[in-house]
């Protein structure tokens, strides 16, 4: 690996620590709540360093780093592992760490042993969750717990064998369930709510309705924020995105070139140059270059 020394952050006027009253009062004073994704130091540093408001660990990442078919797989272990490379980058955005499939779904108690592992040894300041009225006693339990839960309703990735990558909200009935599971996680301490895939009129219904902050991604701007994952944001997933996703960057070309330019140049005998080799002191240089080559002198 590279030797150099990261560049210093930059500590004149540190921006205040993003908390979950601070996305309260982004929603009451109309300030749109940014958030990404990420899943490992360097992004994370980048992200945070950026002045994004609120960093998931998502299990998206059992995809786009672990190429998983889906979220399915993903354990404790490698969310802990993700969410503590993470903390390492991370200094003003909130820290929420998704709870991966099964570590929730069995009992209370596994699952408030489990959202403890990420706050006690991964260092996330919140957990996120899947699902609405059926996860609202859970979400009461954790929040009872001092522990900070952000719900996630509508296409939620861990039902997949149930609903499908489908876009969900689709009827008056459908919103009338969603609007009703942000309700129930609301009143049972969840201090946001991840909305995806749905109608932007539903995003903006079920936003009017809450007092929590609803956090969208395929949601409609009517959300109070928006999230993305960071692969889509840079188009590192080699898959075709979603209708929501709008790509910032195209690190699949420039990480392809990069990559060729590089195996092009070390089988020209281009890469490492003369500038890129250590060298001796002059005197023990000009020594060693009068042996006989090491080879021969071995015959
Ligand atoms: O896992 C994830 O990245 C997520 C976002 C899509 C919100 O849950």
């Amino acid at each position: 690996m590279s030797l150099i020394q990261l560049p210093a952050r930059e500590e004149s006027a540190p921006a205040p620590k993003v908390t979950a009253q601070t996305l309260l009062d982004r929603k009451q004073a109309h300030q749109p709540i940014t958030a990404l994704t990420a899943c490992d130091y360097p992004t994370a540093r980048l992200v945070d360093q950026a002045g994004i408001d609120v960093i998931l660990v998502g299990d998206s990442l059992g995809m786009t780093v672990l190429g998983y078919d889906s979220t399915l797989p993903v354990t404790m272990d490698e969310m802990l592992h993700h969410t503590r490379a993470v903390r390492r980058g991370v200094r003003r955005a909130l820290l929420v760490a998704d709870m991966p499939f099964g570590s929730y779904h069995a009992s209370t108690e596994e699952a408030i042993g489990n959202a403890t592992r990420f706050i006690k040894e991964a260092g996330a300041e919140a957990v996120k969750i899947e699902g609405g009225r059926n996860r609202a006693a859970l979400a009461a339990a954790l929040t009872q717990a001092e522990i900070g839960v952000i719900g996630h309703i509508g296409l939620t990735p861990q039902s997949v064998h149930r609903m499908g990558y489908r876009a969900q909200g689709k009827s008056t009935a459908e919103i009338d369930d969603l609007i009703a599971d942000a309700l129930a996680l609301e009143a049972a301490g969840a201090i946001a709510i991840v909305l995806e895939c749905v109608p932007r009129e539903a995003g903006g219904l079920i936003t009017a309705a809450l007092d929590i902050p609803t956090i969208g991604i395929g949601a409609g701007p009517e959300c109070d924020g928006q999230i993305l994952v960071f692969h889509d944001l840079v188009n590192l997933t080699g898959a075709r995105p979603a209708k929501f996703v709008r790509r910032y960057a195209d690190a699949t070309a420039l990480f392809s070139e990069a990559i060729r330019n590089y195996a092009s140049d070390v089988r020209g005998g281009a890469f490492p140059a003369d500038a890129e080799c250590y060298h001796l002191a002059r005197e023990d240089s000009a020594e060693l270059l009068a042996r006989e080559p090491l080879k021969r002198s071995r015959r």
